[in-house]
């Protein structure tokens, strides 16, 4: 299986992401989940990873990383993922703990002591990423790819032009699209194509204990996203594991993309060069297009298995 770790901010769509990937250790194995500030506070959001982890007695080993941007303040994402960060179900306290050590010595650790490299998959804030190879730069060489949920090429959804983990924190964005390691972006234009509607998370909440959970984080993340306009609930966080598992689901150009820091209308925009001869040598497979019939088989058959353990 693929080594992975996770850097999440649980989060709605972070957490259904944990256990789409949990649900295929054949393919995918979690040596690590790592928390950054971002849908809430860190203790929040670190919290939420936790109670997910414990809901499937999975005992992998989380870590706790920034609490904050690497500049400035933190921004929530409370509007649409509530008080909690992670509002609608009511889950047992966790029977887990975080690790002692920091999310960036962390995973340094799992990336140096591993024999193969390590696929980074964050799916939040990429304030960790950065501070890892920007203090540690020869782990760069280790790490495999990064497929991440961030950005948007035609539209953000914080501003016009910037989409909210990319908006949080710019600058490590910034740092993590220019280091070189290859990257596989899930943006809005594909997250808002692999929507859940209505009757699928009703059908959700007819299976299984781990469904039916599902089913009820979806069913508080839907509000946010009606009264945003949106008739379905786009499972972002979700398509940054479906890639790892099946990339034959997905569309996809290989484009050069960084990320505008300064813009008065377009700080945290991912800014891709479409033109047929750009300047540099494209440094992220840019996911464009999803099917998302088999998107929801794959997100249905892999929470039944959960159910099934
Ligand atoms: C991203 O922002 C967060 O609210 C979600 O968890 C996802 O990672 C979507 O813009
Ligand atoms: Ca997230």
């Amino acid at each position: 299986p693929t080594p992975i770790i996770i850097d999440c901010d649980p989060g709605h769509d972070d957490a259904i992401a944990i256990l789409l990937a949990l649900a295929h250790p054949e393919q995918l194995e979690i040596r690590g989940i790592t928390t950054v500030g971002g849908n809430q506070i860190l203790d929040k959001i670190t919290d939420n990873a936790l109670k997910v982890l414990s809901f499937v007695n999975a005992d992998i080993p989380v870590a706790k990383g920034a609490a904050a941007p690497l500049l400035g303040k933190l921004v929530t994402g409370e509007q649409a993922h509530g008080e909690s960060g992670m509002d609608g179900p009511a889950l047992p306290a966790s029977r887990f703990k975080p690790v002692e050590q920091g999310a960036v010595e962390f995973m340094l650790e799992i990336i140096r002591s591993s024999e193969e490299k390590i696929t980074l998959v964050p799916t939040a804030p990429l304030t960790n990423i950065a501070l890892l190879i920007t203090a540690y730069p020869e782990v760069k060489e280790k790490i495999e790819k990064i497929s991440l949920m961030g950005g948007g090429l035609a539209y953000g959804n914080v501003t016009a032009t910037a989409e909210f983990n990319i908006y949080v924190d710019p600058e490590a964005a910034r740092i993590v699209f220019e280091s070189g390691i290859p990257i596989v972006m899930s943006g809005l234009d594909v997250t808002d194509k692999a929507a859940i509607f209505e009757k699928e998370i009703l059908e959700l909440k007819s299976r299984g204990p781990v469904s039916v959970m599902v089913g009820e984080l979806l069913d508080f993340y839907s509000i946010y996203g009606k009264k945003m306009g949106y008739i379905g609930s786009a499972l972002h966080d979700p398509c940054a594991v479906a890639w790892l598992l099946q990339p034959e689901l997905f569309e996809s150009e290989h484009l050069h993309v960084t990320v505008e820091t300064e813009g008065r209308l377009t700080r945290g925009m991912t800014v891709a060069d479409r033109r047929k001869k750009p300047d540099r040598a494209a440094n992220t497979q840019v996911l464009l297009g999803v099917d998302r019939e088999a998107f929801m088989k794959l997100l249905f058959d892999s929470l039944d298995r959960l159910d099934r353990e």
